[in-house]
């Protein structure tokens, strides 16, 4: 067992673990629930079984005495109002059945058993539990009440609580299963990032023909777990743009920064639909642009010109350090990161504009290429 455990992988080994301990919570669960409710319903029956007992008993008396075995049938009826008395007998001080008693729509004749005297008088039989009580008048035994119940509903309520119980429980495994199916895939997707930003960080300041759409997808793919957590339409307008000359790191170091803003700015917006529009283009001009914009909280005229600046935040936790290095980048490529919005609530677009150096520059202009 242990080596088998050893041998799996982290994944199964919690998969494992977590049927193992549910599976076993359920087993106890299932055995404590029908012997608590095994203990306590007969329990239940005895004690009311007792108390009819006596009233059968009792009302039986007279009818005994004067040996008037009518009387005591008629007396033997009133258990009808018992639905889990099923048959019933009252014996005479010779021990001979005296009178009798078979609930409505029980099937085929009853022979009374023989009274048991000195030995135990309550007999479980199967479903049934059987019970004799002695009829005593004036402090004298006059006679024997039989009472038979029905134990065969009590036995389908448990195993109708217990099946209730192990669906329940079924559920709630499988809700856990879900989860950890879905904390796999969070670790797996961890994983992928860490990778992916160590061999970025290999091949910074290598400059390199990369596709520009493939680079927005790098830095989205960062995001994408928060992104659906919010609720964020992404829209792609990507054009058809040939590969360009860049460092990888630092284009994506201002595409993450940029992201995360946009949907920092979305998560505080109550726009109806939240939407990140992500755009790849080249002008005619020989330059490449590379749009993120949003619908959210948008940024105030005030703000425009200081956005950029070291330290500039307008959030708790931030640092003002994104948008200032992701200038700094864009200069050093050639290119600038520019920023516009409308003004406040009405969200804001920044572009990163950059001097396409391609791979094979066009005889004409651009225009003809596109
Ligand atoms: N998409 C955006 N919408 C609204 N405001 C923005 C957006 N992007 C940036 N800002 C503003 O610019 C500030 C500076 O951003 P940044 O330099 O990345 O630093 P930080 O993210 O640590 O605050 C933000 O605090 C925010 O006020
Ligand atoms: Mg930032």
């Amino acid at each position: 067992m242990q080596r088998f455990l050893r041998n799996l992988p982290i994944r199964r080994k919690l998969v494992f673990i977590t049927m193992l301990t549910s599976g076993i919570a359920l087993v106890v669960a299932c055995l404590a629930l029908a012997t608590y409710e095994q203990v306590t319903s007969r329990k239940r029956i005895l004690q009311n079984i007792s108390v009819l007992a006596e009233m059968a008993g009792a009302n039986s008396a007279v009818g005994l005495k004067l040996n008037e075995p009518g009387w005591v049938e008629q007396a033997l009826q009133s258990l009808s109002a018992q639905s889990s008395i099923v048959r019933a007998c009252v014996y005479d001080r010779q021990r001979r059945p005296f009178a009798r008693y078979q609930r409505a729509g029980v099937q085929g004749d009853f022979s009374s058993p023989p009274v048991l005297n000195n030995g135990p008088r309550l007999v479980v039989v199967g479903d049934q539990l059987e019970f004799f009580q002695e009829i005593k008048l004036a402090g004298e035994r006059i006679g024997t009440v039989y009472l038979c119940a029905d134990l065969s509903d009590t036995t389908a309520r448990i195993w109708g609580y217990l099946k209730a119980l192990s669906e329940h429980l079924g559920t709630e495994q499988a809700r856990v299963l879900r989860e950890l199916q879905e904390l796999t895939k969070n670790i797996d997707h961890i994983k992928e990032i860490v990778a992916m930003q160590q061999s970025y960080a290999k091949v910074s300041g290598v400059v390199e023909f990369h596709s520009l759409p493939a680079l927005v997808e790098d830095a989205l793919r960062m995001h994408l777990t928060s992104l659906s957590h919010h609720d964020v339409h992404v829209i792609r307008n990507f054009d058809p743009v040939p590969d360009v000359l860049v460092d990888k790191h630092k284009i994506l170091q201002i595409l993450v920064n940029l992201i995360s803003n946009a949907k920092y700015a979305l998560s505080d917006s109550n726009a109806a639909e939240r939407c990140l529009t992500l755009g790849v283009s080249m002008d005619p001009d020989n330059r490449v642009r590379i749009s993120v914009a949003d619908n959210g909280i948008g940024i105030a005229s005030d703000n425009l010109t200081r956005i950029f600046n070291h330290g500039f935040t307008t959030k708790k936790d931030g640092h003002g350090f994104g948008l200032h290095s992701g200038a700094i980048a864009a200069r050093e490529m050639g290119g600038a990161l520019l920023v516009r919005s409308d003004g406040l609530g009405k969200g804001a677009t920044f572009t990163l504009e950059l001097p396409a150096r391609l791979k094979d520059p066009p005889a004409g202009s651009l225009t003809d290429r596109r």
